[in-house]
C-alpha cells in the first residue's frame, strides 16, 4: 500500500519507529514529517496529510502525535477523511471493518512501540464489512 506518515513533534520517534515497519513490510511510505523534536503546531501535520488522503494520493496514513486525539480531530475535519484515534486492537480492527478509517491516529504517550505496531499490523489487515441489511432509522 502507499501509505502516507505524520508526526509532530511528541510522534515523532514512533513515527520513525512505525515507518521502519511499514517500509519492512514492503509498503511505500512518504514521510511529511516532522523531521525531529522540534515543538510544531500537530494540525498542520494533520491537515497536510489529510488532504494528501482525501485526494486519493495514498491508500492510508498513518498520524502520530501525544494522545492521537488533536490528529484525528483535525484530520477528520477533511471532507472524505475517517480518521480514528486507537489504542486497543480490537478497536484497530474494528476502526476499518466498521468506520472504513483511511488514517489511524496513535498517541506516542498513550501506547508503547510494540503495542503500536500490533494496531498498524491489525488496521491494514482489516478490511470496511459495509452493512446493508440494518434497517435505516428514522423510518
Ligand atoms: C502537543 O502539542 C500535544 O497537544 C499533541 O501532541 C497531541 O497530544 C494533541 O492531541
Amino acid at each position: 500500500m502507499k501509505i502516507a506518515m505524520g508526526a509532530d513533534h511528541l510522534g515523532f520517534a514512533l513515527k520513525e519507529t512505525i515507518k521502519a515497519h511499514l517500509g519492512a513490510l514492503g509498503h511505500e511510505v512518504v514521510d511529511f514529517g516532522v523531521p525531529d523534536v522540534q515543538e510544531v503546531d500537530y494540525p498542520d501535520i494533520a491537515v497536510e496529510v489529510a488532504r494528501e488522503v482525501a485526494a486519493a494520493a495514498f491508500d492510508r496514513a498513518v498520524l502520530v502525535c501525544g494522545t492521537g486525539i488533536g490528529m484525528a480531530i483535525t484530520a477528520n475535519k477533511v471532507p472524505g477523511v475517517r480518521a480514528a484515534s486507537v489504542s486497543d486492537p480490537y478497536s484497530a480492527e474494528r476502526a476499518r471493518k466498521s468506520n472504513d478509517a483511511q488514517v489511524l491516529c496513535l498517541g506516542a504517550r498513550v501506547v508503547g512501540a510494540e503495542v503500536a505496531l500490533l494496531l498498524v499490523d491489525h488496521w491494514l489487515a482489516a478490511e470496511f464489512q459495509a452493512c446493508g441489511s440494518a434497517a435505516k432509522w428514522p423510518k
